[in-house]
């Protein structure tokens, strides 16, 4: 089908209350398992570089792969800038080709926040790409500042973001204690923003009840890193030991691990989006 933008599915996501997946990926058996899985599924699906990658020529290799990924698969792919934190990212990844940005200034103050994503919603439109920006703040560990209304509307209405990531209980990486989920302030903000496209970042590990009641309630994007990531590592893991100290076939080596990339990516497909 093709590349597009968060505007070509993520709205119609939204109403439907369902969410598409986004995946972070920093290699293309990754990101082959992610774009079988959206092929198997038959649902559109979020490819994301993270930012550090355009530190170095590695972004944008990769990007230019899955681009041209993207641009053959049957089903709508967005390639996404995850957690932009300086201009020159946002420039990178747009040259690089990618359809989508998103510029994180949740940690500074509100003024520097809608300056800097606002410049970066301009920019990104002006080339025909998307925007993602954040407001509140979600953490690694336990210091999450948890997105309020008013907060959420000003911000949307201050930058013109075309997605807009909220923070309401999830953190990033594996959760060290179950977490504790705000779904009512998640339906207040959706109540306040009806169209708007609403993020949860800090997805791997989120129990399946509380992404549930999110959906319904306006998530329409989810990000997954960190357990997509460990099925990868578990699975060349496994793969290493396998070989022992046997031939190495490296053309063949990855195709497991490509598997179960595709496998656990079309279980959370199928989940967001309903089924
Ligand atoms: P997890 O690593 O917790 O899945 O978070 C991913 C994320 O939010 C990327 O932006």
């Amino acid at each position: 089908m093709a590349l597009v933008t968060l505007n070509e599915i993520l709205p119609q996501a939204r109403k439907e209350k369902r969410a598409v997946a986004a995946f972070n990926v920093a290699n293309y058996e990754a990101a082959l398992g992610v774009i079988r899985a959206s092929e198997t599924e038959k649902l559109p699906v979020i490819i994301q570089l993270f930012q550090r990658m355009f530190r170095s020529e590695k972004g944008a290799d990769l990007a230019a792969t899955l681009c041209r990924m993207a641009t053959r698969c049957s089903q709508p792919v967005v390639v996404h800038l995850d957690h932009g934190a300086e201009a020159w990212q946002v420039r990178d990844a747009l040259s690089a080709g990618l359809t989508s940005v998103m510029f994180d200034g949740s940690v500074l103050p509100y003024d520097e926040n809608v300056a800097l994503t606002k410049y970066t919603a301009d920019y990104a439109h002006r080339v025909g790409a998307s925007c993602e920006g954040e407001i509140g703040h979600v953490a690694m560990g336990d210091e999450n500042a948890i997105t309020t209304v008013e907060d959420a509307v000003r911000f949307y209405n201050d930058t013109n973001v075309d997605a807009l990531a909220i923070s309401v209980g999830t953190v990033h990486g594996f959760y060290k204690a179950a977490p504790c989920i705000n779904v009512q302030r998640c339906r207040e903000i959706a109540d306040a923003l009806p169209n708007t496209p609403l993020v949860l970042h800090g997805g791997s590990g989120t129990p399946p009840e509380d992404i549930r009641a999110l959906i319904e309630n306006g998530i329409a994007k989810i990000n997954i890193a960190t357990e997509f990531m460990d099925t990868f590592l578990k699975s060349t893991r496994r793969e290493i030991e396998k070989l022992g100290d046997g031939f190495k076939p490296i053309d063949i080596f990855n195709d497991p691990i490509v598997d179960d990339c595709a496998s656990h990516a079309s279980k959370l497909l199928r989940f967001f989006s309903g089924r």
